[in-house]
C-alpha cells in the first residue's frame, strides 16, 4: 500500500471520463463557420477536370461551381475563394488577363454574388494564374519587378472590387502591396471592400498540388525564394505581419498551416488581430493518400487538424476539407 500522501491530489483524469465532462471543459471549437473553401475554375463548358494529387477536387466548370456554392452556403461555410485556371492563350510575361472586366474571375464572381449575395467571395491577388512564366509578379530580366507588379496588382484588385468581390487576398508577396492596394480601392470608393493579407507566406514545397491545379508550376525566371519567405525564419513573420497591418489589412494570415503552427501561435499572441491559415494543398494531399491507404481515420484526422489551427489562433481556416468538415461537423 502507497501511504496516503503520494496518492494523487488532482485527478485530472476526472474531468476527461465523460462524454459531458468534456464537452464541459473544451477549450476550442471547431464551426462550419471557421471555413473558407478555396475552389478552382475554369472558363467555358465542358465536364469538371479532377486534379490528380488533389483526390475529390476539381476544376470547376462555372455552373458546377455554382451548385457548389449552395452546398457551401447551406452548410454554414461563409466563405469561398476562387482561383481560375487561365488558358494558356491568355497568359503573358505581364499577367495583363489578370484586369481584364470580362475575364473569369470577375465573371465568377458576379455569377456567385448574383445567386448568392450572403456568401463571401474572395478573390486571389497575384499573376501567378496569368503569367507565362507561373510567377506571381512581372519578370523583367529575371528578376520578379517588385514595384511594377504592384502596379499590375492595384489594377488586378480594383478590377475584382469592381466585380463586387466582398475580399481581394494579396497572396504575391511584393512588399508595400496592402497599401498601395488600399489606396487604390479607397480612391475608386471600394472602401468596403475587406483586404485578407498573405502576410506570412513560406516557399513551400507544400504547395505543388496545388500548381498542378493550376499549370501554374514556375516555368522559368526565378523560384519563389526571392519573394516568399524562407521556411527556417520565425522572426521575420511577425514583421511582414506588423507591416501589413500598418498598411491597412483587416486580416492577416499563415501559410502552410500545420508546418508553421509555431508562426500562427506567434503573430496571434503579437497582433491579436483577425488572423486567417491556409491549409495548403499539399497538406490536403498527405492526408488523402493515407487515408485511401487505409493508414488514417480521415475524419478524425482532418478535425483533429482544424482543432489544432483553431487552438493555436486561427480565426479562420482555408482548407479544401471545408465541405467535408463541415458535413463531419453537423453528423457529430
Ligand atoms: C499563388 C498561390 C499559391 C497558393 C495560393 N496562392 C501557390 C504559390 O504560391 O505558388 C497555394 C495554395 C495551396 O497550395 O493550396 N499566388
Amino acid at each position: 500500500m502507497y501511504p496516503q500522501a503520494l496518492y494523487p491530489r488532482h485527478r485530472s483524469r476526472r474531468l476527461r471520463a465523460t462524454y459531458g465532462a468534456r464537452a464541459l471543459v473544451r477549450e476550442t471549437h471547431v464551426t462550419p463557420s471557421d471555413f473558407i473553401l478555396p475552389v478552382f475554375v475554369k472558363a467555358g463548358g465542358g465536364l469538371d477536370e479532377p486534379i490528380p494529387s488533389m483526390p475529390g477536387v476539381s476544376r470547376r466548370t462555372l455552373p458546377s461551381l455554382i451548385d457548389h456554392a449552395h452546398e457551401v452556403y447551406a452548410l454554414g461555410v461563409p466563405a469561398i475563394a476562387v482561383f481560375p485556371k487561365i488558358d494558356d492563350a491568355h497568359k503573358t510575361l505581364g499577367g495583363e488577363e489578370a484586369w481584364s472586366d470580362d475575364g473569369l474571375v470577375p465573371d465568377v464572381v458576379r455569377a456567385l454574388k448574383a445567386a448568392l449575395p450572403g456568401l463571401l467571395v474572395i478573390t486571389d491577388v497575384a499573376l501567378d494564374p496569368y503569367s507565362s512564366l507561373g510567377q506571381d509578379g512581372v519578370v523583367i530580366d529575371d528578376k520578379i519587378h517588385n514595384d511594377k507588379t504592384i502596379d499590375a496588382l492595384v489594377r488586378q484588385a480594383c478590377c475584382q472590387a469592381r466585380a463586387g468581390a466582398d475580399f481581394v487576398a494579396p497572396s504575391d508577396m511584393m512588399d508595400g502591396r496592402v497599401g498601395r492596394i488600399r489606396e487604390a480601392l479607397d480612391a475608386a470608393g471600394h472602401v468596403d471592400t475587406a483586404i485578407l493579407a498573405y502576410s506570412a507566406k513560406y516557399a513551400s514545397c507544400f504547395y505543388g498540388p496545388f500548381r498542378d491545379a493550376l499549370d501554374s508550376a514556375p516555368r522559368g525566371g526565378t523560384d519563389k525564394k526571392t519573394y516568399q519567405m524562407d521556411p527556417a525564419n520565425g522572426d521575420e513573420a511577425l514583421h511582414e505581419v506588423g507591416q501589413d497591418l500598418a498598411e491597412g489589412a483587416d486580416m492577416i494570415m499563415v501559410k502552410p498551416g500545420l508546418p508553421y503552427l509555431d508562426i500562427l501561435w506567434r503573430v496571434k499572441q503579437e497582433f491579436k488581430r483577425p488572423t486567417a491559415v491556409y491549409h495548403v494543398s499539399g497538406e490536403y494531399a498527405m492526408i488523402k493518400a493515407a487515408a485511401a491507404h487505409g493508414w488514417l481515420d480521415e475524419r478524425s484526422v482532418v478535425l483533429e487538424t482544424m482543432t489544432s489551427f483553431k487552438r493555436a489562433g486561427a480565426d479562420a481556416i482555408l482548407t479544401y476539407y471545408a465541405v467535408e468538415a463541415a458535413r463531419w461537423l453537423k453528423a457529430g
